[in-house]
């Protein structure tokens, strides 16, 4: 790449959709977040960008630089299934999805892109007025494209599905269930199981070893044991009580489908939460033996950050493991976000 690229990001909590771009070689020159542990994660990992902390609603476009890509993840609570059984304030979630689309009209960028939960699809209109984006003009601003992707298709060791609005090119699919060539000659390889993430790791119950080494599972690179941050100690593990709840909650549900329990490590995961609760249909359930003992237990937060296609180097800054899952389960996993990167790339001289 020549000159390069400039992307600014919204609501960029942890930096999980900065990170493909960041990784390609794009300057992140500027992101804001109104909360605080995703702030500082964000400066922490990239310390050129100017990061700074506000509410989005109030910001003044005249202060955000220019760019090449504007990106953003406006929250999705209010869209999500999981809010209040599908039946969020889709008002109220909307008001910061077009504070987005405002400072997108403002700076006028070559490519954006914003990303949701599909649900959002249900009520984004294609077009707004100006005016219901608070620009004093008459005309309209319109979402030429929305898109549904599936993490696990783009190398993801996961199967979160994410609903991508804005003017992007189509980033390349490189994974399919199952390994196939189509007709069109595109070959794709099979989807990464979670066990290749959860396999990569030394039991989080043992103590980190000195001069032993951890081979990243999505990057390849390694780290020392003892520099691993967020795997070791005990707060992936649940109870005996919490375990046996969660097998209720999905093999005897009296009205919602069967699950696995514990999950299958042969597929990709299921969705990466922003809460893990110890014992609902959501958790993800791993079973470890400790001697002649089964336990079963959560993902690590650094597990669930390589499920996120974090590099196993990244830090998380949270003064509790709540807050530090809450970062990772917000993000949008790092392989979707390079190929969006890339796709960009491609079609820049
Ligand atoms: C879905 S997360 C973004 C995840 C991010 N794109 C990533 O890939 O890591 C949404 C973020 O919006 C932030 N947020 C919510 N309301 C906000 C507001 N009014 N102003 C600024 N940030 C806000 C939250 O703190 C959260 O970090």
């Amino acid at each position: 790449m020549g000159k390069k690229l400039t992307v600014v990001d919204f609501f960029c909590g942890a930096g999980g959709l900065s990170e493909g771009f960041r990784q390609l070689g794009f300057n992140v020159i500027y992101a804001a977040d109104n909360w605080g542990p995703a702030v500082e994660t964000f400066k922490l990992n990239n310390p050129d960008t100017e990061t700074i902390k506000a509410d989005v609603l109030k910001l003044d476009a005249s202060n955000v630089p220019k760019a090449d890509i504007v990106i953003g993840g406006p929250p999705c609570t209010e869209f999500s299934a999981s809010k209040k059984g599908g039946h969020g304030d889709f008002k109220k979630g909307l008001i910061l999805v077009k504070r987005f689309l405002y400072y997108v009209h403002e700076l006028r960028p070559k490519w954006w892109i914003m990303e949701n939960v599909p649900r959002l699809l249900q009520t984004l209109p294609d077009k707004f007025t100006l005016k219901e984006l608070g620009v004093d003009k008459e005309g309209y601003f319109t979402i030429p494209k929305r898109q549904v992707f599936i993490a696990a298709d783009f190398g993801a060791p996961q199967k979160r599905i994410r609903l991508l609005s804005g003017v992007y090119p189509t980033p390349t699919q490189t994974h399919a269930e199952n390994p196939v060539t189509t007709l069109e000659g595109n070959s794709y390889q099979k989807w990464v199981p979670m066990r290749h993430v959860i396999e990569s790791f030394p039991s989080p119950l043992n103590k980190p070893r000195e001069k032993y080494f951890v081979k990243d599972p999505i990057y390849g690179t390694r780290i020392e044991e003892t520099e691993l941050e967020d795997h070791f100690g005990d707060h992936s593990v649940m109870s005996e009580e919490e375990a046996d709840r969660n097998r209720r909650q999905k093999t005897q549900h009296p009205y919602y489908g069967k699950m696995k329990f514990p999950d299958d490590l042969d597929r990709p995961s299921r969705t990466v939460m922003a809460t893990q609760f110890n014992a609902s249909r959501e958790t993800m359930v791993i079973e470890m033996k400790v001697g002649k003992k089964t336990i079963y237990r959560k993902p690590t937060i650094r597990e669930a950050a390589s499920l996120q296609c974090y590099p196993v180097d990244y830090k998380f800054v949270g003064s509790n493991p709540t807050t530090k899952y809450k970062l990772v389960g917000n993000s949008v996993p790092v392989k979707l976000s390079l190929a969006l990167a890339n796709a960009i790339l491609k079609k820049t001289d």
